[in-house]
């Protein structure tokens, strides 16, 4: 393939920094191809190719733009002189040149001097003054484009550029890949929290807890300022939370009394049970912190590994939070409910021991918002028998 200008002229091929040799290229293909199987981790991919990119082009700056449903392009990993752009989402003029690049399907260099649309809407950091564009494609569909920004023109020969469209047609690979395992995340998501709902619709008292304690715990998180990718995870642990009880016996759930202790050692082995059931999935690992600590205390006196204090995940010490008032304003076998009054009142009075004060502090400044959603989510259950101290 000739590499061509936005005016269709061939690069000259004399001018700017040498790139690597053909072996060196070959080597760097392969070692990219190779690690995509192995990558974890957020856009961890991606990363192998924007590094194999800028090896291959001495770039400053490499992004992978990856197409969305409405026709925007997102940078969904960018690096160097383009990493300001992470998060962004490119949409008007350059989206509608880059609908152009799929249909050329070839890779287009630009440079500052031409004054190309090319070199207005993808020369995107101050200083870079050399450009290129590979199609990203998947089965015949548009799914993007690897986007390189330099601030010298470099010497690209045929093969770099059937290098660059190698590692294109690998982050296409990319892509399919997170697809895939966002679709078999989503799946295995689904299986459990249906597995959990089917737990709690079993029994009245906790029917809707998992859904109350995430929806509490979301908003807790949104009040304390934590970032969005943070609260869906803690959104998710929620729902998951308790079910590892799913292999605990059904007639220490339904107890009536207190649990004697083998029986409490049993009902806390959920907090451990539930982790083993959820780490095969790697990509689940990120619930893992608050499936095991939700039953921390801040004082170092909780379960199961006496952490304290900010030792606690974050995502931990806000689920006992919402966990502990949810079990207390709902109907349980071993004790009624309390007013949501008393129990606010409870959690003032262990903030500190309990629970983190600045949690206890963020749940009553959200809870009467919550509490409007929630209402129709309450426990059908009204009779009960002793009062006990909150168990979730
Ligand atoms: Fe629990």
């Amino acid at each position: 393939m000739q590499i061509r200008s936005k005016s269709n002229q061939p690069l000259d091929p004399t001018d700017g920094t040498e790139l690597p040799r053909p072996l060196a290229t070959l080597q760097m293909l392969n070692q990219v191809a190779r690690s995509l199987g192995y990558a974890e981790g957020p856009g961890s991919p991606f990363i192998a190719v924007t590094e194999g990119v800028g090896t291959l082009l001495r770039a400053d700056g490499v992004a992978v733009l990856v197409r969305d449903t409405a026709g925007g392009y997102a940078f969904r990993v960018a690096h160097g002189g383009l990493a300001e752009w992470n998060d962004y989402t490119l949409s008007g003029p350059a989206c509608e040149l880059l609908e152009t690049l799929y249909f050329r399907d070839q890779v287009t260099v630009f440079k500052r001097s031409q004054r190309s649309a090319w070199s207005r809407e993808f020369l995107l950091a101050a200083g870079m003054n050399w450009g290129a564009l590979a199609p990203i494609r998947v089965r015949d569909q548009n799914v993007g484009a690897l986007l390189v920004n330099n601030r010298h023109a470099v010497h690209v020969r045929p093969e770099h550029i059937e290098a660059f469209e190698n590692l294109a047609t690998l982050a296409g690979v990319a892509v399919q890949e997170e697809r895939i395992r966002e679709g078999l995340e989503d799946l295995f998501m689904s299986v459990i929290v249906s597995l959990t709902m089917a737990l709690e619709a079993k029994d009245p008292y906790t029917e809707g807890h998992s859904v109350r304690v995430a929806a509490y715990s979301e908003a807790i998180g949104k009040q304390l300022g934590l970032p969005s990718a943070t609260l869906d995870m803690i959104h998710r642990s929620c729902l998951l939370h308790d079910i590892g009880k799913i292999a605990v016996d059904e007639t220490i759930l339904a107890k009536k009394g207190r649990l004697n202790p083998l029986e409490r050692e049993k009902m806390d082995m959920h907090v451990l049970i539930g982790e083993d059931i959820l780490r095969p999935i790697a990509l689940l690992h990120p619930l893992l912190p608050g499936v095991r600590h939700h039953h921390e205390r801040f004082d170092g006196t909780g379960y199961p590994d006496s952490l304290k204090g900010e030792d606690i995940p974050i995502e931990a010490r806000i689920m006992a939070v919402a966990d502990a008032f949810d079990a207390m304003t709902s109907s349980r076998p071993y004790r009624q409910q309390i007013g949501e009054e008393e129990a606010l009142s409870e959690l003032r009075h262990a903030a500190g021991t309990q629970f983190d004060p600045r949690v206890v502090a963020a749940f009553e400044h959200i809870y009467p918002a919550v509490k409007r959603t929630l209402e129709n989510l309450r426990p059908r259950v009204d009779e009960a028998s002793a009062a006990e101290p909150a168990e979730s």
